[in-house]
């Protein structure tokens, strides 16, 4: 598979054909979206949940970002892949995001980075981008700011909040963002925000009028214990927790009663040999 490039996405967007996008978190999670033939592949640091178990996004470190990201890397020989920069790698001064940026980058080997937030964060954009590292903007719900949001809650319901995510938007893309993920806003708002910008807008939450789309792969592919609590926009196409349960069952039941390992699955000794080693 040939390496998706900035100019491939570019001609995606021209074409008005939609971006896909996926997460991953380790080298197979990100193989196999690879495979599947994502042109996106994000290291969100929504990996602070679904791989390190931890509360939310604001426990992550930069340094466990890059550990992430490399292993990542590793498999995405065709997606262009974009880590996070995790919240408090980035919001002291755009010297502070570029640093954390090139580590990513450097470290980590992936093609760009995505960060949150509109207006304010406009002159740390500017400051990467001008570096030469392409940046994904993030606006809409910003799951690092959920304390001042007030938990995950769709952002833009009312005009004035749409308008404050349409500047957001825009004051992303002018900063030299490359693309834009709009996070949990009504696809009515979303599709406008599309229509009014010259950069691709990834919805995550934000209906089928944006430019691409991404989601969660844990969340999309179902490798979660039953019960857990999805949001409204995630659609489960698969069953991997089902399947990897019923797996590590049934290894369990054959371990315990002998049926594994079988014949085929023992290295034998040749009968004289065994004769001998049995004297
Ligand atoms: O961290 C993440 O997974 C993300 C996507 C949901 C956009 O930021
Ligand atoms: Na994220």
């Amino acid at each position: 598979r040939k390496k998706t490039t900035i100019n491939t996405l570019q001609s995606l967007y021209k074409k008005q054909e939609p971006i896909t996008m996926i997460t991953a978190h380790d080298f197979p999670s990100a193989h196999v979206a690879d495979a599947a033939g994502m042109d996106m592949i994000l290291v969100g640091d929504s990996l602070a949940m679904v791989a390190l178990g931890m509360e939310d996004t604001s426990e992550v470190l930069l340094e466990e970002m890059i550990l992430h990201c490399r292993s990542v890397a590793r498999a995405s020989k065709g997606a262009f892949t974009i880590g996070d920069l995790p919240m408090g790698s980035y919001e002291i001064a755009p010297e502070q995001a570029l640093e954390s940026a090139i580590r990513v980058v450097k470290e980590g080997r992936v093609q760009g980075i995505k960060l949150e937030g509109g207006m304010e964060m406009a002159p740390t954009i500017e400051r990467i981008v001008r570096a030469g590292i392409p940046v994904v903007g993030h606006v809409g719900l910003t799951p690092q700011r959920q304390n001042t949001l007030g938990g995950f809650r769709v952002q833009g319901k009312t005009t004035l909040g749409a308008l404050k995510v349409l500047e957001d938007a825009v004051a992303v893309q002018e900063a030299g963002a490359f693309a834009v993920v709009l996070e949990a806003v009504p696809a009515e708002v979303a599709s406008l925000i599309t229509q009014k910008l010259r950069i691709p807008t990834i919805g995550i939450g934000a209906g089928n009028g944006c430019s691409g789309q991404v989601l969660v792969q844990v969340d999309m592919s179902g490798n979660f214990p039953p019960g857990r609590f999805l949001p409204k926009f995630v659609k489960q196409y698969g069953d991997v927790w089902g399947e990897s349960i019923k797996a590590i069952q049934n290894y369990k039941s054959e371990v315990k009663s002998r049926a594994y390992p079988a014949p085929e699955h023992t290295y034998p000794m040749p009968p004289e040999e065994l004769i001998e080693f049995d004297k």
